[in-house]
């Protein structure tokens, strides 16, 4: 937990962009696995965590706009929990860590919010992602489940964004702390992809790293020599020379913090001419958009700066052709790159995306594309120092998409059909870094992680 001021600052600022009602976070609760009583790892919620600070099962927060008043709801430890769990500290004394001084069992917030609707006080809430936070909140507001979704608070959520985007020095540094673990995750994985070796055994152990060193992952593992799968989750392929592995992976600190990277490799540690070419392109794409990031500049231009390399440099290596402003306007290289450059990060590595990511890549200026590929750009606004992002360029060989884009005759002027058959069995490439916006530009986060061909191949020899 950071010192009481973060989260006293947090919530003052938060107070200064909300005019009146009352902010209800409920925290996570203990979620089952395959019986009550044998759960999850216990997660708490990113935004209840950002304000309150306290990672503990079933509490709630309150904030009283009108007044002031920060509340902490939940309850001590009995004695049948400080047999099985051991002793915990007070209710008190964790909401006093967070600079919170009144605090009440779990049971009463469901008078406070009764009182306070009764008053006909707005309740903020944010969007909820599970099930029991659903149920909570539509027995606390009297609302059907079907009506919780749709009356969460607009006004919350653009001030919660507003303040959880732009990251303070504690937050950058538990970042570059949970990029620190991924470099130990990536440069093991890249040790590992060695022909003969099932993919499973790689992305355990790099799970283990993770856990080992900081907390769970920051999402599922995608790990796969089939990496034109863009999320593939199946690692059960034995490598074979002649592919190239993805591992795209991230941690989490304990403070919740997430890492997001990606790494793409020649099973065996040796490019191929064929891999090598279409890799430069990845990496040149990649260098290309960090080298363009600084405020002012939309994210969606520094995806189209991407774009273009791309298709450039597949137009030097006869898979592309034609005019390449035309190629771009006509977005013919989402064949190969069907997604968007990157998205922010945070404590949820889509930063805030359960709240609609309308709401926090996109502004009243930059609103989101509709087009084939390029509608998967998370992050399209105008950039700000203070954000963290990913950049993550890919090509990928997508059997199933080129026979399609083939069979409805599209982009015939600028994709080489012909050529392109032969790359079916390629799989694809993604290269993604965590990049701070600064004032002055940009600073890649963490330490650096093995990417030219040359580190690469350094790496994988020894
Ligand atoms: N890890 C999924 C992504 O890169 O967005
Ligand atoms: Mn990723
Ligand atoms: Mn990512």
């Amino acid at each position: 937990m950071f010192k009481k001021e973060v989260y006293t600052d947090r919530r003052s600022r938060l107070k200064k962009e909300v005019k009146s009602g009352v902010g209800l976070f409920l925290g996570n609760v203990d979620a089952a696995f395959n019986y009550p009583a044998n759960q999850y790892h216990f997660r708490q919620d990113s935004h209840f965590l950002y304000f309150f600070g306290l990672q503990n099962p079933g509490f709630a927060g309150v904030i009283d706009f009108d007044n002031g008043k920060d509340y902490i709801f939940g309850n001590d430890f009995d004695i049948d929990d400080i047999i099985w769990m051991g002793v915990q500290p007070k209710v008190k004394d964790l909401a006093a860590k967070a600079g919170i001084e009144n605090t009440a069992a779990y049971g009463e917030l469901a008078k406070f919010i009764a009182d306070a609707k009764y008053q006909g006080r707005d309740i903020h809430y944010l969007p909820a992602y599970r099930g029991e936070t659903v149920i909570e909140l539509s027995q606390l507001l009297g609302l059907a489940n079907a009506d919780v979704k749709p009356g969460a608070s607009v006004e919350l959520i653009k001030a919660v964004v507003r303040l959880k985007e732009i990251k303070s020095e504690e937050e950058i540094a538990e970042i570059e702390k949970a990029i620190d673990i991924a470099y130990e995750m990536h440069t093991t994985s890249m040790k590992m992809a060695m022909p003969g070796v099932v993919e499973q055994k790689i992305a355990g152990t790099i799970e283990g790293i993770s856990l080992a060193l900081g907390g769970p992952v920051s999402f599922p593992i995608i790990l796969s020599q089939d990496g034109q799968t863009l999320h593939n989750h199946n690692h059960s392929n034995i490598l074979e020379v002649g592919r190239m592995m993805v591992t795209d992976a991230g941690a989490e600190t304990r403070e919740c913090y997430a890492s997001d990277i990606t790494r793409t490799v020649p099973v065996g540690g040796k490019f191929n001419e064929r891999q090598a070419e279409i890799y430069q392109i990845v990496l040149d794409a990649n260098m290309g958009a960090i080298a363009a990031i600084k405020p002012g500049i939309k994210y969606r231009d520094v995806h189209f700066i991407a774009a273009r390399i791309i298709i450039e440099g597949l137009k030097k290596a006869g898979l592309m052709k034609g005019d390449t402003d035309e190629a771009l306007k006509a977005e013919a290289h989402t064949l190969f790159m069907p997604h968007g450059l990157g998205h922010q990060m945070g404590m949820d590595v889509h930063d805030m995306e359960g709240f609609g990511e309308d709401y926090v890549g996109y502004d009243e200026n930059t609103r989101r594309a509709t087009t084939f590929g390029t509608a998967y750009l998370r992050l399209g606004k105008e950039l700000k120092p203070g954000l963290v992002l990913t950049v993550e360029p890919g090509i990928y060989f997508i059997p199933d998409l080129i026979d399609q884009f083939r069979s409805e005759g599209k982009f015939m002027d600028f994709v080489n059909y012909d050529k392109l058959e032969t790359y079916k069995d390629f799989g694809g490439i993604r290269i993604e870094d965590d990049i701070l916006v600064t004032q002055e530009g940009n600073r890649v986060l963490g330490k650096p992680i093995p990417k030219t061909i040359a580190e690469v191949e350094t790496l994988m020899a020894r």
